[in-house]
């Protein structure tokens, strides 16, 4: 039915002049993405049939990031009143349930809107449901000032008498509207006002003018951040990691110290996953069961099999597959290469655009080398295969399966499956030359010692 579809219009167009940035507000990250993007994934949550982001002239880098939804530009910055009349056209004829959220309160959940949906289904129908919260500095906030019939109006703080700015209920900017009606209330709106802006809040006056029931619930503070300047941003990211951590926990994954770890929004991790203190996950990572990250490794765009251990220190970057029950160890770094089921490369290695076969054992201070300035080429290390400590592997080069590199060879060559390849000086030996250098020096000194 049209009246339980829901559209959502997020408000976007502010460039957050205190972010002190060249890029708008709503693009910068918290945990990895966007913040635009953030909650774009909550309302999801809640099906809606349309949603339009309300954007400033120039801004194609937030169109790009809600792509496949709608963009409207708003030129001027008349008010967030003037901002969601901007939507107008794409939301004509939708009569629904319009939220309207701000871009830069990243951290709303998908609970309280739908406590919100709740309310507006509940018997008086209101035709207007804000979101309130009582933060514990009210601040510049506006004030919801409530009345025997629910919420009556929406004072901003630049309009509020003495009496209103008392108040402790405050306006989150978090609305449901019925469609059929939001329009024309914010076509009615005016601007003579202590800003002389366009409120989007006076809505509430209106339907109460109108004889319309407007209703508020209560949410979280800590959800209805908002987000105008780095330090802010800082806040959200520790909200954001928080709540990661806490899921990553619930899922059946042990954080040794949940402080120290830094999850990105997409972080996978199976069960048993154990993740010791230090360790920072990138975007795109995914962990499989009984898999142990040890302490201070840093991981992005990779995948890793169950039971595979990881670290310390190590680093995975992005095209990293490390299989089952493999070990990467200490100072090892692995791009774009897939290092295959029991396969160990215990220490101080680079591994880029490769691959090692299952059970081979790369030697500590094995690197691949995959650049020789201008092209990337590819290293293909055979199962069971054995690279002795401290050799360079050139690539293109691929090692047998089973085959043998001396350590300290440097390998231009392919080497044949189950074949022993040195590539170094040849050793020479000369029988007492040692203890004959060693006496001619005591010899020399003793000289030095009588003159
Ligand atoms: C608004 C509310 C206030 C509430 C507060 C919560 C109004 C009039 N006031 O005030 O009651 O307590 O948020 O944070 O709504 N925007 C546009 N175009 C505009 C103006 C704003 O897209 O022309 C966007 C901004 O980018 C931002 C959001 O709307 O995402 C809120 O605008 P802002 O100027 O921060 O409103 P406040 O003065 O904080
Ligand atoms: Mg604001």
């Amino acid at each position: 039915m049209a009246q339980d579809q829901i559209a959502v219009i997020v408000l976007a167009a502010g460039m957050g002049t205190r972010m002190k940035s060249s890029q708008p507000k709503v693009m910068h990250r918290v945990a990895g993405r966007p913040m635009v993007n953030h909650l774009l994934d909550t309302v999801s949550a809640l099906a809606p049939s349309r949603v339009v982001a309300v954007i400033g002239p120039g801004m194609d880098s937030v169109a790009a990031a809600v792509a496949p939804h709608l963009t409207v530009v708003q030129t001027d910055r008349l008010g967030t009143g003037h901002a969601v009349a901007q939507a107008k056209t794409v939301l004509a004829g939708f009569s629904g349930t319009i939220l309207v959220l701000y871009g830069d309160t990243p951290l709303i959940t998908t609970e309280s809107l739908e406590a919100m949906l709740e309310c507006r289904r509940g018997d008086r129908h209101p035709a207007v449901v804000v979101l309130g919260f009582r933060p514990v500095d009210p601040g510049q906030y506006g004030r919801l000032v409530e009345g025997p019939q629910g919420l009556e109006a929406i004072v901003e703080f630049k309009d509020a008498t003495e009496q209103q700015r008392a108040i402790g209920l405050c306006n989150s900017g978090v609305m449901a509207v019925d469609g059929a009606r939001l329009f024309g209330w914010i076509d009615r709106l005016s601007n003579d006002n202590a800003k002389g802006e366009y409120y989007l809040t006076d809505i509430v006056g209106l339907a109460r003018a109108d004889g319309q029931a407007c209703g508020f619930v209560e949410g979280a503070e800590e959800e209805l951040l908002g987000v105008n300047s780095r330090v802010e941003l800082a806040a959200a990211e520790a909200i954001v990691q928080n709540r990661l951590r806490r899921a990553a926990m619930e899922n059946g994954a042990t954080l040794v110290d949940p402080d120290s770890v830094y999850f990105s929004w997409d972080t996978r991790l199976g069960r048993d996953v154990v993740v010791g203190p230090h360790v920072v996950f990138g975007p795109g990572v995914s962990v499989g069961d009984d898999v142990e990250i040890r302490p201070f490794c840093h991981l992005e765009g990779a995948v890793v099999d169950s039971g595979a251990l990881i670290g310390p220190f190590a680093r995975l970057r992005p095209g990293a597959v490390v299989g089952v029950k493999a070990h990467v160890g200490n100072f090892v770094e692995i791009k774009k290469a897939t290092v295959e089921a029991g396969a160990k490369v215990n220490h101080l290695t680079y591994i880029g655009d490769a691959r090692i076969g299952a059970g081979a054992n790369i030697g500590a201070g094995t690197i691949t080398c995959n650049y020789d300035g201008f092209g990337k080429f590819f290293t293909d290390i055979g199962e069971g295969a054995f690279i002795g400590s401290n050799s360079s592997l050139v690539a293109p080069v691929k090692i047998g399966d089973g085959a043998m590199v001396g350590a300290g060879s440097v390998v231009t060559r392919d080497v044949v499956a189950g074949a022993l390849a040195v590539g170094r000086g040849t050793q020479v030996e000369r029988a007492g030359w040692a203890d004959h250098f060693r006496s001619l020096k005591q010899i020399e000194a003793a000289g030095k010692k009588k003159e």
